[in-house]
């Protein structure tokens, strides 16, 4: 039995005292109701895994214009206020602390989840050229989204800080910007998706200006100390890319860096995409505040980095789905459930409260 690892020793981010270094990743699991409000079955979920020393919950829409996939979660009414505090409650009763992830699909959204029924909102008016979108009626192929108007963008900043206030409301200990993975964050970030051409388009400076106008806000609402930022400069999920992704992040970072977040959210590399063009060091060197990791890590090469000083804190995704005891098996070195795929996304409690502990 090896308890020793520098995974579990307690870790003070802020305000708030982690029991140890391993934080359960962002996962949509796709088990709310349609109108998004979340269901008892997601508190004994996630109060299944509160030994982590953080959880982020999965992503949650800021607005219904932002949701992109069935059955996700919101954070916009009153009923999804309560629906959340059964799951604050229950993680705290276990011993937890929970972020909510703040989420806006932009063009990975559909007309069918619009309100008005017309095409998603993005940065500009270019489709994801790889993959399909998730509705209702199945997957469909994506649409082309339609440019925001620059005067529209302030709504959605507002949108983001209301979800945040109602976070706290929630009982969320915090909240994530979802910066990652090809959502309308990263979309404004990246010029594989952004060719705009008025403040919030074309250089560095101002692709990164929704996100920070986002991270200012949710922070005027909730404090630096009770907001992470997640990017994943590497990713290709969703038709991802950018010219010169250094220039991109190392802005981006660096700026985070000065707003004094509660931690950074480096998603390293996920499955699937083919090379690391800013590493964990890089983001290291340009932010000087608590890193957390995330990738396609395991207990060993968690402590590597935590033990390099690399990293802070390490995500860990998939083997949380699957081990809800996760930290007490890696505290033993004892062998992982392994996951079930074909109940990732949606379903009942099979593949999602049921798997089986020590
Ligand atoms: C089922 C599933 C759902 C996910 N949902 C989200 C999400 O809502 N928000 C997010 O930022 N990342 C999401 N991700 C990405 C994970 O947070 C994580 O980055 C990824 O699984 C890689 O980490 P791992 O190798 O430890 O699993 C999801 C991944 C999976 C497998």
């Amino acid at each position: 039995m090896t308890t020793h690892s520098i995974l579990f020793s307690s870790y003070s981010l802020g305000s708030l005292s982690l029991k140890n270094r391993i934080i359960m990743a962002p996962m949509t699991r796709n088990r709310a109701d349609p109108a998004g409000n979340p269901q008892p079955i997601m508190a004994t979920y996630y109060a299944q895994r509160a030994s982590a020393g953080l959880i982020i919950s999965e992503a949650t829409q800021v607005c219904p214009e932002g949701r992109g996939y069935p059955c996700t979660p919101g954070i916009y009414t009153p009923e999804h206020v309560n629906g959340w505090k059964q799951i604050t409650n229950a993680v705290h009763k276990a011993g937890g602390l929970i972020f909510l992830q703040l989420w806006h699909c932009g063009r990975i959204s559909h007309s069918s989840y619009q309100p008005n029924g017309g095409s998603p909102p993005a940065p500009s008016a270019i489709e994801p050229r790889k993959g399909e979108v998730m509705t209702y009626q199945g997957p469909k192929p994506f649409e082309t989204p339609r440019a925001l108007e620059t005067s529209e963008i302030p709504t959605i900043v507002a949108h983001y800080r209301n979800a945040a206030k109602r976070a706290i409301e929630a009982g969320f200990d915090g909240v994530e910007v979802h910066g990652a993975n090809g959502y309308l964050i990263d979309q404004f970030l990246r010029n594989g998706s952004n060719t705009r051409t008025d403040n919030y388009g074309g250089t560095v400076e101002n692709r990164a200006r929704f996100l920070l106008e986002v991270v200012d806000a949710v922070i005027g609402e909730v404090g630096p100390d009770r907001v992470s930022v997640r990017l994943s400069p590497n990713g290709t999920f969703n038709d991802m890319s950018d010219s010169d992704p250094v220039a991109t992040y190392s802005y981006a970072i660096a700026e985070l860096s000065k707003r004094k977040i509660a931690f950074l959210h480096f998603i390293e590399k996920m499955m699937g995409d083919p090379a690391v063009h800013v590493t964990v060091a890089q983001a290291r060197s340009w932010f000087k505040g608590p890193l957390a990791v995330n990738g396609g890590f395991t207990k060993e090469r968690g402590e590597e980095v935590v033990s390099e000083g690399l990293a802070d804190l390490v995500a860990i995704g998939v083997p949380f789905i699957s081990n809800p005891d996760l930290v007490e098996r890696f505290k033993r070195d004892a062998p992982l459930n392994q996951p079930d795929m074909g109940t990732f996304y949606g379903g009942n409690e099979k593949g999602y409260t049921d798997y089986t502990t020590l």
